[in-house]
């Protein structure tokens, strides 16, 4: 699309937040979609989900067929419910599956597909069609809804996301490495950031706030403010 396409669209009524792993974009979505009453669509999940087929399918995940496989899936995400987004795939939830440590390792791989990303990029469009929706995600603001009323691009230092991260760990009781989990950070940020689809970038019109000395009151209260001068209360 265009430049002058994309001025002549009419603005969507969307909150697009993107940024790289570890900025606290999931539990920000989610808390702000609930304070300014609207829907929030977690696309990670979807990626995860596409993931999980493709492990499933005993296929490797950099392999062209990936594509085909993931084409072949139904992947549905149930936005209707006051709690997290339901995964779907192929009619099975699997909100849990999703978030295990061999799709967070293959899912980099999976989502670099163009075919994946074409057709995960059209099911996101079609949630379109719901009143206020904030979305996040990683091309949002520049691929999925690049008339979205109001982008943001969250950002954290990479010590500062490994860090939470590897506290997330430690609190739930999983084996943490904080080094470990830092050279995993910056992997999922290069493979992400250097894709030749849609590559992990602020959209030019996006409003970048670096998270990594705000507190998630701080963070929301910012983007709660947003909203109310671009979007309204
Ligand atoms: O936000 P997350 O960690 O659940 O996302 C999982 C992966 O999916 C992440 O490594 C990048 C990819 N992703 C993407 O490529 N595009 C999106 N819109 C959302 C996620």
């Amino acid at each position: 699309m265009t430049a002058s396409q994309q001025a002549q669209e009419p603005v969507v009524k969307v909150v697009a937040i993107d940024g790289p792993a570890g900025t606290g974009k999931s539990t920000v979505a989610g808390l702000l979609a609930d304070r300014v009453g609207a829907t929030m669509l977690d696309t990670g999940a979807m990626y995860r989900a596409a993931t999980l087929a493709v492990l499933r399918a005993g296929v490797d995940p950099s392999s062209e067929q990936v594509g085909t496989i993931v084409d072949a899936a139904d992947i549905r995400l149930d936005v209707s419910g006051d709690d997290a987004p339901v995964v779907f795939l192929d009619g099975e939830d699997v909100s849990t599956q999703i978030r295990s440590d061999e799709v967070t390792a293959a899912v980099s791989a999976v989502s670099a597909n163009p075919e994946v990303r074409r057709k995960l990029v059209q099911l996101q469009q079609a949630h379109a069609d719901d009143e206020f929706l904030v979305v996040e995600g990683r091309d949002i603001g520049t691929v999925v809804f690049p008339n979205a009323a109001l982008k943001v691009f969250l950002t954290a230092t990479s010590q500062a996301r490994a860090e939470r991260r590897h506290r997330q760990n430690v609190e739930s009781g999983r084996p943490s490495d904080l080094t470990e989990v830092l050279e995993s950070v910056n992997r999922r940020d290069h493979l992400d950031s250097t894709r030749a689809v849609s590559p992990l970038r602020a959209a030019d019109d996006a409003i970048v706030v670096d998270t990594s000395d705000l507190t998630l009151e701080q963070v929301l209260d910012r983007l709660t403010e947003l909203v109310d001068e671009r979007i309204g209360a």
